[in-house]
């Protein structure tokens, strides 16, 4: 992208290409702020902190599920796809929200959850009153059961948040579902599935929605032959593009004739996927003729190491290069451990075990003694300031802008994800990172709302709330708004040159314009030389001409800021 497009695209904002390098802000609205005291946040919620969000100077919001949801998953299992939950809100709130939103020049992006629906929703009741073989069960994907009275499931799979992949109803048949027992997967060979969706896509960009996130884009076709495969044998199948289940190549027909819905407004509708892929499989989704951009997850699950920054970087600049889509950036999101802890708990010695990522540390019991609360406050500042200087777009994920910690300590009794409870209780889940959100250092729910939160806020988070910290200049706060707003007028074409350091443990780019960023991931001080005198802000204070250890730095060379 060149200079010049770009800053049409600041300026007039009129352009297609907002989202190319657009910093993203990610509302669990469920855990943002409750305007109706029920507990729950809400759309009015939302509308109420317009100016927060402003004020933080983020380009765009994604929400994540608002649709009416029996919240098995926390709102991913949509019951109805074109409402608001009558618990957040109504249609005309969200209205007035993106009508709030856009005056201030921020952009929404709305969750699409296409392959499963809620075990409430019309469809679904609908295929357990019809019965076997009607059309109604055609819109999922039933089948009968294995042995002689079919009280066998039809195969042994395990649902991604453990426990049979198939559920028993109660005339005898068994229906598939990738995630929980109350998500039922759609069968997208079904034209009406298909025709839905469209319906879906249009009224939410009717209503002014800007993007769309696609929920597990890699997921939606299917191919169930006759006699399914074991899940061992299910595993040993490449995930080529033919994989029964996963990433199939005939899922982009799909987003072909969503693409050509999204390009039929002015400016199209941009979408992100969601898509746990292999590296090579990823420009599918991301390009101008699919969903237009895909997530790269691969700094969730990386140290916080230098060289694996780096080959990190490299490598999905390249990858975005190949599909002309921009790269995104993204270090926590509802699924995973807030990266403040993640990178303030040891790290699992088992560098390949899925649970390493602060997962061990969760499954362990999450012994917040072992957590170094400020070691793990630097590196995380040190890592976003690193991502926000990237090419590309950097989604972030709400309370990470006030610094906030994982939440371990969560009793059983007030754990909601299935992850937890499919598990017996062996995998902790996701909860953590969902808890509401600390506005106000006192007060009931910490500001949350009047009626105290639907997960309990520890003590701590009086240290971390968004009124303190906004008038503290030294706050996670106040430098999440000062690198957001320097970012818009510091902001270039979409490429970086490394620059070397001769130190392993401090990486150094520039980009186009000569706007450099410098991460120190070691302990050790660097010396910026003569270049410490235009830095214009660094996620902690130099020691004269040094960056300290855990730190980084943005240097723009005079002029640059205007
Ligand atoms: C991915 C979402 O991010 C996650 O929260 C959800 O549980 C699954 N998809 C199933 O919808």
């Amino acid at each position: 992208m060149t200079d010049a497009l770009l800053l049409e695209t600041r300026e007039g904002d009129k352009t297609a290409a907002w989202w190319r390098q657009a910093a993203v802000y990610q509302i669990y609205p469920r855990s943002f702020a409750d305007a109706n005291g029920d507990g729950l946040g809400d759309i009015p919620g939302i509308l109420s902190r317009v100016d927060y969000l402003a004020d933080l100077g983020i380009d765009a919001v994604w929400l994540s599920p608002f649709y009416p949801s029996e919240l098995a998953d926390g709102g991913y299992d949509v019951a109805d796809y074109r409402n608001v939950d009558p618990r957040l809100g109504t249609l005309e709130d969200f209205d007035a929200m993106v009508e709030a939103l856009h005056a201030r020049g921020i952009r929404v992006v709305v969750d699409i959850v296409p392959n499963h629906t809620s075990d409430q929703h019309a469809w679904f009741q609908e295929a357990l009153a019809a019965g076997r073989g009607s059309a109604a069960r055609e819109r999922y994907i039933f089948r009968e059961g294995e042995g002689p009275d079919g009280s066998e499931p039809p195969a042994d799979w395990v649902s991604t948040f453990g426990g049979p992949a198939w559920h028993r109803v109660a005339d005898g048949q068994w229906y598939f579902h990738h995630f929980a027992t109350e998500q039922p997967d759609l069968n997208w060979d079904n034209p009406e599935v298909r025709a839905d969706f469209v319906k879906t896509l249009r009224f939410w960009s009717d209503r002014g929605v800007d993007g769309f996130r696609i929920d597990v884009a890699h997921m939606l076709t299917k191919d169930f032959a006759e006699k399914l495969p074991t899940s061992a044998e299910l595993d040993l199948i490449p995930k080529d593009g033919n994989h029964p289940l996963i990433d199939r190549d005939d899922v982009h027909e799909i987003y072909a004739e969503w693409r050509q819905v999204f390009n039929s407004y002015d400016p199209p509708r941009t979408a992100v996927a969601e898509a746990w892929v292999a590296a090579d499989r990823v420009p599918k989704y991301a390009s101008p003729e699919s969903l237009g951009q895909s997530f790269n997850f691969d700094l969730l699950e990386a140290d916080f190491d230098a060289p694996e920054f780096r080959r990190i970087v490299t490598e999905n600049l390249a990858l975005a290069a190949t599909s002309g889509s921009s790269s995104t950036w993204v270090l926590s999101n509802h699924d995973v451990v807030r990266h403040a802890t993640r990178y303030g708990i040891p790290v699992a010695q088992d560098s390949d075990a899925p649970t390493r990522h602060g997962g061990q540390w969760l499954l362990d019991g999450g012994d917040e003694s072992v957590l170094d609360r400020e070691k793990g406050a630097r590196r995380a500042t040190a890592a976003t300031l690193f991502l926000l200087g990237l090419p590309g777009s950097t989604y972030l994920y709400q309370g990470e802008e006030l610094g906030l910690h994982e939440v371990a300590a969560i009793p059983a009794e007030d754990r909601q994800d299935p992850t937890f409870f499919r598990t017996g209780g062996e995998e902790i889940g996701r909860d953590g990172c969902r808890v509401p959100l600390p506005w106000s250092a006192d007060g009931d729910s910490f500001g949350f709302g009047s009626a105290g939160a639907h997960l309990p806020q520890p003590a701590w988070f009086a240290d971390y709330s968004a009124d303190a910290e906004a008038s503290d200049p030294s706050s996670t706060l106040s430098l999440y708004r000062e690198a957001l707003r320097l970012r818009h007028p510091l902001q270039t074409g979409e490429t970086l040159e490394w620059i070397e350091t001769g130190r392993a443990d401090v990486l150094r780019f520039a980009r186009p314009n000569g706007w450099q960023v410098v991460t120190n991931f070691g302990a050790e001080a660097f010396d910026l030389g003569a270049d410490a005198a235009d830095v214009v802000l660094s996620s902690r204070a130099l020691e004269g001409s040094a960056l300290p250890g855990e730190a980084t730095a943005w240097i723009a060379p005079a002029g640059l800021l205007g």
